[in-house]
């Protein structure tokens, strides 16, 4: 595996792949990588024949107070396990090397319809800081494929509508959570859990598969599911930011009638918030 820090060096890496035909798959990380990220690289390497893996803590998607200095960091690890997943190229840049003039969002492209709302009414810029991030590394990779993960499932529909808007060249391949055999996505914040908040932790999932239930069975109070999920949540610990029962593509509200959907909630646990979903 080649292990890059520099745009010039992953350019020139790219170009000779390029200039020899390869097809090439790429899956943006934040690092500290979990069964969940190797998901997404084990699809990768089963889409194209060369594998490009960003790990990059991007200070843009982060709010002044949330945990952009405490992100867990663990580069060498990261390196070990990408090695041993059969990936070709490591791409960990420096900040500087993203962001060469200031560290700030490329406001030149608006967030998509589909970024409003859900996630950003809590975090208000963290898809500008997404996309900015995401359209930086896909000039630099130009990859035929990239990878998400369907746990962030609002940000997977971002990035689509992204591709879509812009006519970029490329394939945007998604994958299904990873989960602890508990139901518990995998996610590097379950880290800051207590050992009280993760035997709470699943309670998120299982929520959501409830919801979900009751709307494939014929539900349509779909406002009153939402509230007594949260209502459950909160009993059992949960400060809950939303639930909330959205159209698989658009993100839109549920129409009337609707038996297919995702429920999709973000939950404070502790020191930790939560994200997950379920498609139905
Ligand atoms: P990060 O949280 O590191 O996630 C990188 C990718 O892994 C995302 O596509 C995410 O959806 C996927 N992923 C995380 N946990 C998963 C799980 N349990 N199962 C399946 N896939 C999972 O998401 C980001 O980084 C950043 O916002 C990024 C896109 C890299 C831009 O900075």
């Amino acid at each position: 595996m080649w292990a890059v820090t520099g745009p010039g060096d992953l350019g020139a890496r790219i170009a000779s792949w390029r200039a020899g035909g390869r097809r090439i798959a790429f899956v943006p990380t934040m690092g500290n990588l979990h069964a969940g990220h190797l998901a997404l690289v084990q699809r990768a390497r089963a889409l194209a024949e060369r594998v490009v893996v960003s790990v990059f803590v991007n200070p843009t998607q982060f709010a002044p107070g949330e945990d952009y200095d405490s992100y867990p960091r663990t580069l060498e690890a990261d390196r070990r396990r990408l090695e041993a997943a059969g990936v070709d190229l490591l791409f960990a840049p420096e900040v500087r090397a993203i962001y060469p003039h200031a560290v700030q969002i490329d406001a030149s492209y608006p967030v998509p319809t589909v970024g409003q709302g859900l996630e950003d009414a809590f975090r208000p810029g963290f898809f500008s800081g997404v996309i900015t991030v995401v359209k930086r590394l896909f000039d630099l990779v130009a990859p035929d494929v990239a990878v998400f993960g369907e746990k962030d499932y609002q940000q997977l529909c971002v990035v689509r509508a992204m591709v879509r808007e812009l006519g970029l060249p490329i394939d945007i391949a998604s994958v299904e959570t990873v989960r602890e055999a508990d139901g518990l996505a995998l996610s590097s914040r379950n880290q800051y859990l207590s050992a009280h908040e993760r035997e709470i932790a699943p309670q998120l999932q299982r929520t959501l598969r409830e919801v979900a239930a009751a709307v494939g069975a014929g539900e349509t109070a779909f406002a009153r599911l939402e509230s007594q999920a949260m209502e459950r949540l909160r009993g059992v610990g949960f400060v809950p930011d939303y639930v909330c029962l959205r159209a698989v593509e658009t993100l839109r509200p549920l129409a009337v009638g609707a038996r297919a959907g995702v429920v999709l909630a973000a939950a404070r646990l502790g020191r930790a918030r939560l994200i997950d979903n379920v498609i139905f």
